[in-house]
């Protein structure tokens, strides 16, 4: 089921919500990719991509933050650092899956395995820090301009 964008969403801030939109999208085609049982190399592509997206959007967003005064600034930093460990790890299980697929190597269940745990991962830290503690940016970001940053 893909995650489609609402305003309920919105941080208030033009440059994050472009971001997490572009985040959302890269999810939903991770979500896609794992759909198509042979597809591991976009399932790479995809899950790079948003490592690499990720890690520019969490500067960008610390950036931010620090010049709203954001009192949560250094929790959120930690949490930021936390998510790149998650992602890195599921990065390295992906590659570990695409290279099995490639030598026929992968055993059964594997698939599944590497299936569920992407989408946990991405479900329980992408998602849910975008839509939960990205959200209590919200009050301090709505006083300054919406291009702010
Ligand atoms: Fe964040």
């Amino acid at each position: 089921m893909p995650i489609v964008w609402r305003d309920q969403i919105s941080v208030g801030n033009d440059l994050i919500d472009q971001d997490h939109r572009y985040l959302i999208c890269l999810v939903n085609s991770i979500d896609l990719a794992l759909r198509h049982e042979d597809d591991s190399e976009s399932l790479l592509v995809f899950v790079q991509q948003l490592i690499a997206y990720t890690a520019f959007h969490f500067q960008r967003e610390e950036r931010i933050q620090k010049l709203a005064h954001y009192p949560q600034y250094e929790a959120h930093c930690r949490v930021h650092k936390e998510i790149l460990g998650h992602l890195a790890q599921v990065e390295r299980d992906v590659r570990d899956y695409h290279a099995h697929v490639q030598d026929g190597s992968l055993v059964p269940g594997e698939r599944d395995m590497v299936a569920g745990e992407v989408m946990q991962l991405l479900r329980d830290w992408v998602l849910d820090h975008v839509l939960k503690d990205d959200k209590r940016m919200e009050p301090y970001l709505r006083k300054l301009p919406a291009n702010f940053g």
